[in-house]
């Protein structure tokens, strides 16, 4: 592996610690040849990718899903406000294909997610706080325990830290938070034990992975939260970092690498969740955004992979076709130029990006977990 990378690495590429932007360093090659799930299972690692039902009537995504992928997570149809649009009205349709697609193709699932500001089912916003708990009780116990057994993880609460909300326990300040208090966390992830004691349990966040000032912060919120946790008794298990990478802003290895040894060292795995790339600092021009995106992709997943409690990679998607990023929900998600976004390891028509070739090096290189 070392000497693959070191032919094909050019000094540019070995200084990439510093590279900008704006001079993106050559792209390097991964072999052709197997697909991403089966570089990482050699190292007993999983690697996956978001999707949805739409995508299951296009055959060349799922014939790039069969190609890549050993895991794949519902990109919003198991959430709340989708398996329950109404109270106590469940559907379970269109996640139970996913489950379905997963189980023909001998694929494992992750559930995402269980408890989600996002996701709230807007009749929620009535209840009082014995109502609102019974819900959430009755929600964990029907989701979960619909795909008992046949879930590897469980992301249980999503994104339930805020520093900017300027609470001392760096909670968000959620619908959930409001009504119920700090507990609804350690409630759910008791009722997700519960429904499904074999289900590995996720607190799940984005907004850890670069070397800022927001990020430091948000680093402190989530590991106070997961020390919390443990200190109550909760069981949780696992910490899944989403990765919404973003060029331009600054990575460093080391002090990631502390971040995810003060997580392990509490007993807990690590799942890298949602990778993907925002390419809006980046050139238009393809080429050079390719190297960029791809550049940070590698020096992440390195520095990740290195981390021997971490356990599986997922991408937020897997062709740049399909991208939460497209929709420009968020502002930073929106180019300035009219250029396409690139976020994703395969192109538009699942050809292997440099973004794929940088998470093939970087699963090649991993230690083994065995
Ligand atoms: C996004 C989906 O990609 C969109 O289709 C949906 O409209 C909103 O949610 N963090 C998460 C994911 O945990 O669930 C989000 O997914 C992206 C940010």
């Amino acid at each position: 592996m070392i000497g693959r990378r070191a032919v094909l690495a050019s000094p540019a590429l070995l200084g990439a610690g510093c590279a900008s932007a704006q001079v993106p360093p050559p792209i390097p090659q991964a072999a052709a040849g197997p697909g991403l799930h089966a570089r990482a299972a050699a190292k007993g690692l999983m690697f996956g990718a978001a999707l949805n039902t739409g995508q299951l009537a296009e055959p060349d995504t799922t014939a790039a899903i069969r190609a890549e992928c050993g895991l794949l997570v519902a990109e919003y149809e198991m959430k709340w406000d989708q398996v329950e649009p109404n109270r106590g009205d469940r559907r379970f349709r269109l996640p139970d294909r996913l489950m379905e697609f997963a189980r023909v193709n001998r694929m494992a699932m992750r559930g995402h997610t269980l408890v989600w500001h996002e996701s709230d089912p807007p009749w929620m916003g009535r209840l009082d706080a014995r109502a609102l708990a019974n819900a959430m009780q009755d929600h964990i116990e029907a989701t979960v325990g619909r795909w008992r057994g046949r879930i590897g993880t469980w992301d249980v609460v999503n994104e339930a830290v805020r520093a900017e909300d300027g609470r001392v326990d760096w909670l968000r300040r959620t619908r959930m938070l409001e009504v119920l208090g700090p507990d609804y966390i350690p409630a759910a992830f008791r009722a997700a034990r519960a429904a499904d004691p074999a289900a590995r349990l996720a607190y799940n966040d984005f907004g850890c992975e670069h070397a800022t000032v927001a990020a430091r912060r948000k680093r402190m919120g989530v590991l106070a939260l997961l020390r919390g946790l443990k200190r109550a008794g909760a069981p949780v298990d696992v910490l899944g970092v989403q990765a919404h990478l973003q060029a331009g802003q600054p990575f460093a290895a080391d002090e990631w690498q502390d971040f995810l040894s003060d997580v392990a060292e509490l007993g807990l795995t690590i799942e890298v969740t949602e990778l993907d790339m925002n390419d809006r600092a980046l050139p238009a021009d393809v080429a050079a955004r390719d190297a960029g995106s791809a550049d940070l992709v590698r020096r992440f997943l390195e520095a990740t992979l290195a981390q021997r409690a971490v356990r599986a990679v997922v991408t937020w998607g897997l062709s740049d076709r399909h991208s939460w990023v497209h929709a420009g929900r968020l502002p930073e998600h929106r180019r300035r130029d009219s250029a396409r976004a690139r976020p994703l390891p395969l192109d538009d028509a699942m050809r292997r990006k440099p973004m794929w070739h940088a998470i093939a090096i970087a699963l090649d290189g991993a230690p083994s977990r065995a």
